[in-house]
């Protein structure tokens, strides 16, 4: 099933579920367990996610639909599947310049998304040793941490900043996995990593879940996330709810369109695309319900910002039945959930070197991942050595910026939006109408919604995340 030209591809996927998994596993990732309930945590809850949501089914979901499109339909890398369905579409290739863009912020993201999985790498080893010790203190079911003090427990995460060894040892071992398991290929390789860590990360999730619906405070994490108080949403809530949407589900970013190039033509999209957006949003909803009322337990702060997860919540641990274990069950969910969506950020990349440049997949995987890796060791310089480094200290939107939030910043308030409108403008105005119709099997009815949303809403929306996120002052 590989493309005309595209050779990354090999054989494609095995099966209509394997990309679903590998699809949803792109999509689930420290944005869902992280980012997301930091967001709302700083947001005041309730509005946020109502935004939030309304952002991932309007716009962001017909956006999946295109990007997975673009892939099956050009059967390349991103730049090259973009510029295959322009010239089925009788115009200029110059198009696929928006498929460069998502390829360079696959690869951008990836240096930094390794390095902050490795502090959830970090805290897997941690959590392991406290289990040890607690089954070596015959308390195998205590809380965490027994007879820590609480500033003790949160020194943790400044311990690890202030080793730039340690955080370097985690980012490389973070790496070298995703480059292996790129290196095996789509079949052996990411739907078998897929395939396991998938299950695995729902079984935890719900398991947390419940234990923290039954010995947290879920009717208050209930309230905070669903009662929507609508004097709390700012318009820069609402430009982080939808750059928040294009994160989650790797829009932007190369992800789709490559994983959408090895996709059988039997597929039907439209379904799939829903189902990607269910999942991943899904997983965001489920992943605060499993946060906040562990949370709220220990009347910690949810507005504790990208702490809350590292920092706040091995506090709760230490105060919580079987705390040493959940804590090890939730940073192995971390890890799980990062590196499903850091194999699908490489492979982007990957699937343009070897498309482009003949190489081979290894040596692919590893000239990019080598790359993205050599930027991550200058994140993680940026949480010590280079702690003073702003690198864009003369805008001040960045200005005080380190590296590793500089890059987040960049990628996700420049680089996605733009690939986006790149992609939704390319799709509602210059894609050939009856190619879009077939490839994406929709109704007639839905079909015109379908290209509204792609030649006016979705534009005009991304459009003023960048302008707002680009200069705020405007609002
Ligand atoms: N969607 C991932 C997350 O929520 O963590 C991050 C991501 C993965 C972004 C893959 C972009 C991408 F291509």
């Amino acid at each position: 099933m590989a493309g005309a030209t595209g050779q990354a591809g090999e054989q494609g996927w095995s099966s209509r579920t394997a990309f679903l998994l590998a699809a949803i596993g792109a999509a689930v990732g420290l944005g869902n367990i992280w980012r997301f309930p930091t967001l709302a945590g700083e947001n005041g809850g309730g509005a946020f996610v109502l935004v939030y949501i309304a952002c991932v089914f309007l716009i962001g979901l017909p956006l999946v639909l295109s990007e997975v499109m673009i892939g099956r339909t050009g059967r390349e890398d991103a730049a090259g599947s973009i510029a295959r369905v322009a010239e089925r579409s009788g115009v200029s290739t110059k198009w696929s310049v928006f498929g460069g863009i998502e390829i360079l912020a696959a690869f951008l993201i990836l240096s930094f998304y390794s390095v902050v999985a490795g502090w959830a790498i970090y805290y897997v080893f941690v959590m392991i040793g406290d289990v040890a010790s607690s089954i070596g203190s015959g308390a195998p079911f205590g809380p965490a941490f027994q007879g820590e003090a609480q500033d003790v427990i949160t020194g943790r995460m400044g311990t690890l900043f202030g080793s730039l060894g340690t955080m370097i040892g985690m980012h490389t071992i973070f790496m070298v996995v995703t480059v292996l398991i790129v290196a095996n290929g789509v079949h052996d390789g990411i739907e078998k990593a897929a395939g396991t860590l998938m299950p695995a990360f729902f079984v935890l999730l719900v398991a947390i879940t419940i234990y923290g619906a039954f010995t947290g405070e879920f009717a208050q994490a209930v309230k905070f996330l669903f009662t929507p108080d609508f004097s709390q949403l700012t318009p820069t809530a609402v430009n982080e709810a939808l750059g928040q949407a294009l994160f989650s589900l790797s829009l932007g970013s190369a992800a789709l369109i490559t994983y959408g190039a090895y996709v059988g033509d039997d597929v039907k999209l439209a379904p799939t695309a829903g189902m990607i957006a269910a999942a991943d949003t899904g997983v965001a909803i489920l992943s605060g319900l499993m946060i906040f009322p562990i949370v709220f337990a220990v009347g910690l702060d949810p507005a504790a910002g990208p702490v809350l997860v590292f920092q706040s919540l091995p506090v709760a641990f230490s105060q919580m039945p079987a705390g040493s274990l959940i804590g090890l069950a939730f940073f192995v969910l971390i890890f799980f959930a990062a590196l499903t969506s850091s194999i699908s950020l490489l492979e982007g990349p990957v699937a343009w070197v070897i498309d482009r440049f003949g190489l081979k997949r290894l040596h692919a995987a590893l000239v990019v991942g080598g790359g993205a890796y050599l930027i991550g060791l200058l994140c993680a310089m940026g949480y010590n050595v280079l702690s003073d480094v702003r690198p864009l200290w003369f805008w001040d939107i960045f200005a005080s910026n380190d590296i590793l939030d500089t890059i987040d910043g960049v990628t996700g308030k420049i680089m996605l939006p733009l690939a986006a409108l790149g992609v939704s403008l390319f799709i509602g105005w210059r894609a050939d109408r009856r190619l879009v119709a077939a490839e994406t099997g929709l109704s007639a009815g839905m079909l015109t919604l379908y290209r509204f949303v792609m030649a006016w809403l979705a534009p005009l929306a991304v459009f003023l995340i960048l302008l707002f996120g680009l200069f705020p002052g405007l609002l």
